[in-house]
């Protein structure tokens, strides 16, 4: 039985999003390794959170070189995590509680492991040879990035089968697929089709910029591969309704943009540039990176929607960010080298800002109120801490920690066994943070979580409103409107760690009535002259505008 939430198929403009990782959640049958059943057993967790749409990220066969999103069969699930049935069973027992499941599409790249893979390198004529991209040497498309700069110094690697070179974008044993091939096109609808008949709500399409490639270019972003997602696109409309397709492109705003097209490419897509902004926000106390990168975001089509966010599964990216403010951002927030990787930083936000509840608690007020549907990542609604001494971004991929008993009651395997060891330090160990003692706790971050999504969800200007900057005098206050229609919402914040006021000019709502949002309280009526709004450290209002 489905009891969605909202039956509106532009749902995804309002909900939450919460991201997962089957493997790091909950172990049902103690082999270490989290899996569907386990994860069906923990969903009243997440429905009493006050989530829409859980986003899983990749539940297929895989060799796991890179957590999954290297798929060596895209319509199966890992043995490991369980059988059909029980994905089956998982999915209904979500929709029953009300929440949607987004899966993970990543049609890039398969594994080497991938028997397409392993047949297009047998010989040079098998059918599958076309499906990747070939090469008899390794000189073409010079000068197109390299995305994972701490482990691959090219973008073609060498197949000794074949005795010829393969083009791959992130981990060599990522071999591209061919998207010039229509017989890869069809194949890869074949995928969406199967898992949306199985009732999925959509798709996080991993890795979109680099379908294509063309001599003489960067290969991302080309008019081709937009070509490809767009028949994709008229493909999902033509057959079903109510799903969601959500980019990852972590390009500037204006690269971005086309991949909304006029509402006929991505419902969704992140907005990458955004989040360090104001991860740099908050360190320097000032509202000014903020402000600018969304002032530089160019609209989208009604119908479309950017997914925002504070921390996910890969490193703290800071691709998006100038030279200078990357190395600001690593002294500020990676001062250990081990937090360094790539171009980002493999921390997780409660660790990110000192473990200060009161940034945490700002830093999750601003997701909430910001243009976009945000998405949380697991652990985070807890405060979980993170493990730099882990390989690659394992850091932030620990196991939920659900209460404070053996393996934080994630597993009943022998602690060695796990897939990855638990934070057990004495700061964020789970003895000390864990669902189970945050439940018992009114005052938990749990439960502050909690009020936030529930205000967020009943506020729909937050998810659909336009957003107008106040821009007082005091640079450390970021202030905005969100309004649509009758309904305006006013966010004010302060950034720094030291009290502040701020003048607003509000003259154009003069007559209006603030109604702090959490609480009830009423606030003096605005007037013509400026209104004065003092704050404590990091703290933040949202006030609810009424005309009495
Ligand atoms: C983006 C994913 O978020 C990341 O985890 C992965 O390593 C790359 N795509 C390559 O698939
Ligand atoms: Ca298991």
């Amino acid at each position: 039985m489905t009891t969605l939430r909202s039956a509106d198929p532009l749902w995804y403009k309002d909900a939450v999003f919460y991201q997962l990782n089957v493997k790091s959640f909950a172990d049902s049958n103690a082999d270490g390794i989290g899996d569907f059943p386990g994860l069906t057993s923990k969903l009243d967790h997440l429905a009493s959170l006050g989530v829409d749409c859980l986003w899983l990220q990749p539940m297929y066969p895989s060799p796991f070189k890179d957590d999954g999103y290297d798929i060596s069969d895209y319509t199966s699930i890992h043995p490991g995590y369980g059988t059909r049935q029980d994905f089956e069973h998982f999915l209904s027992q979500a929709h029953a509680r009300g929440l949607r499941v987004i899966i993970e599409l990543v049609l890039n790249h398969t594994s080497d492991q991938h028997a397409w893979f392993q047949e297009a390198r047998s010989s040079t004529d098998n059918p599958r040879r076309d499906w990747y991209v070939w090469s008899e040497t390794d000189d073409r498309y010079r000068g197109v990035r390299i995305i994972f700069i701490d482990t691959e110094l090219s973008n073609w690697a060498w197949d000794p089968v074949s005795k010829s070179y393969y083009w791959h974008r992130f981990f060599s044993h990522q071999p591209d697929l061919n998207y010039d091939n229509p017989a890869v096109r069809e194949e890869i609808w074949a995928v969406m089709k199967f898992w949306l008949n199985l009732g999925v709500d959509g798709f996080r399409v991993d890795a979109v910029p680099y379908l294509i490639e063309r001599e003489g270019t960067s290969c991302e972003n080309l008019p081709e591969t937009h070509a490809v997602l767009k028949e994709l696109r008229a493909r999902l409309d033509a057959d079903f309704t109510g799903k969601v397709l959500l980019a990852e492109a972590n390009m500037w705003p204006e690269d971005v943009r086309p991949y909304f097209g006029a509402g006929d490419e991505f419902h969704m897509s992140f907005h990458f540039p955004i989040m360090p902004r104001m991860f740099m926000a908050l360190r320097l106390e000032d509202r000014k990176p903020l402000l600018d990168i969304i002032e530089r975001t160019p609209s989208i089509p009604d119908s479309c929607q950017w997914g925002i966010f504070l921390r996910n599964h890969d490193e703290l990216t800071l691709e998006m960010v100038t030279e200078i403010e990357r190395q600001y951002m690593w002294d500020e927030y990676a001062k250990d080298p081990r937090a360094r990787i790539n171009l980002g930083i493999r921390r997780r936000l409660a660790p990110l800002v000192e473990g200060d509840r009161r940034r945490i608690e700002l830093m999750s007020g601003l997701l909430m109120s910001l243009p976009g549907s945000p998405i949380l990542y697991y652990g985070d609604e807890i405060g979980m801490g993170d493990n730099v001494y882990l390989g690659d971004r394992n850091s932030v991929r620990t196991p939920m920690q659900w209460n404070g008993g053996f393996n934080a009651g994630f597993s009943g395997a022998d602690p060695e066994r796990l897939w990855l060891p638990l934070i057990s330090n004495a700061v964020y160990g789970y003895q000390a943070v864990n669902v189970e003692s945050q439940e018992r706790n009114s005052t938990s971050l749990l439960n502050w979580t909690r009020r936030l999504i529930e205000v967020r969800r009943v506020t729909k200007v937050f998810g659909r409103g336009s957003i107008e900057f106040l821009k007082p005098e005091n640079h450390r206050v970021l202030a905005f409107t969100r309004t649509q229609g009758r309904d305006t919402v006013l966010v004010v914040s302060n950034l720094a760690g030291t009290a502040q006021v701020a003048e607003l000019d509000l003259a154009r709502l003069a007559g209006a009535i603030p109604i702090e949002m959490f609480g009830g309280s009423i606030f003096p009526r605005i007037g013509h002259e400026p209104y004065i709004m003092m704050m404590g450290p990091y703290d933040f209002y949202w006030f609810r505008l009424r005309w009495l």
